[in-house]
């Protein structure tokens, strides 16, 4: 596995790399949802890709990117026994010059959820992304479906901007009962952890009431709140049934949905996603 640090180095590699390349984008401090990525890049790639760098641009001010977990040794032995080919890490300096002043703004679907909550990380993520696509150039990135409005945004601008590679979505990995995975659930204390699989109880609640034929997406939103009020610990930052595309609030349900939600536990922040009424769909 090589290790790259410098822009110039990645298109010299990337030059002699014949045969497909998926890309698989990260922050690092991985865990078994960013391998299911790295597999399913690999298996389907001549070639598979990885990016670490903790990207402040996506960052708001009172967040924690200067307390965000890293831990690169680990991340490139992780990636190193999954078969990856090479590891981009470039440095800050590297992505974001002093005088660096274009970014790439994907309008309204970045008004809502995650965007309302948190203002300027969408323009942060696809900036980010926009530039290590046109660094690495690869036939295919691979992004976690938890999170959910992020792979919407970045499957928006690839099309707007006629980004010539392909967006694989993968599915969630969870712990057993349920959490997603996420860098940030070592933030959390142990009563704090055992608190946090309300979360995806509340979305299987309206999963369920969906698959039941309920269509009012209000029904659904009270189902979510009432399984998150049962944990004192949990404070609700929003729960949303959206249209899929869009992300608009829906009334009633008649296309796929997104149930979605953002909670805090502590100071911690985490989000989660459910798809209702996917047609299953092969990647690509
Ligand atoms: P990061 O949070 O490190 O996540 C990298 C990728 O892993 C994203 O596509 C995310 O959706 C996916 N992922 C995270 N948890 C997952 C889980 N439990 N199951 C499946 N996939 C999961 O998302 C980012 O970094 C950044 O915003 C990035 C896209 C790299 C741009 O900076």
């Amino acid at each position: 596995m090589q290790v790259l640090r410098t822009i110039p180095d990645v298109r010299a590699v990337r030059a002699q790399a014949q045969g497909s390349l998926g890309l698989v984008p990260t922050m690092g401090y991985l865990h078994a949802g960013h391998m299911a990525l790295v597999r399913a890049a690999r298996d389907a790639n001549d070639h598979c890709w990885a990016t670490v760098f903790v990207n402040s641009l996506q960052f708001g001010q009172n967040e924690d990117f200067n307390t965000y977990p890293r831990d690169l040794p680990r991340d490139l032995a992780l990636f190193e026994e999954a078969g990856v080919d090479v590891v981009f890490v470039p440095e800050a300096e590297t992505m974001y010059t002093a005088d660096f002043s274009t970014y790439v703004d994907v309008e309204k679907l970045t008004d809502r959820l995650e965007g309302a909550a948190r203002p300027g990380h969408f323009r942060g993520v696809t900036t980010v992304v926009c530039k290590l696509l046109n660094i690495v150039q690869p036939h295919r990135v691979y992004l976690g479906r938890k999170d959910a409005q992020q792979l919407r945004v970045i499957r928006r601008m690839v099309r707007d901007l006629n980004i010539p590679t392909t967006i694989v979505p993968v599915e969630t990995v969870r712990e057993p009962d349920g959490l997603a995975l996420s860098s940030r659930n070592v933030y959390l204390k142990p009563d704090e952890r055992q608190a946090a699989s309300v979360l995806y109880q509340a979305l299987q609640a309206a999963q369920q009431r969906f698959a039941a034929g309920e269509r009012n997406a209000e029904t659904l939103r009270a189902a979510m709140h009432a399984v998150l009020a049962q944990e004192p610990l949990v404070s609700v930052d929003y729960v949303s049934i959206a249209d899929d595309e869009s992300l608009k609030e829906l009334t009633t349900i008649e296309r796929p949905a997104l149930a979605s939600l953002a909670a805090r536990i502590g100071t911690t922040r985490l989000i989660d996603a459910m798809e209702l009424g996917r047609e299953d769909t092969t990647p690509e």
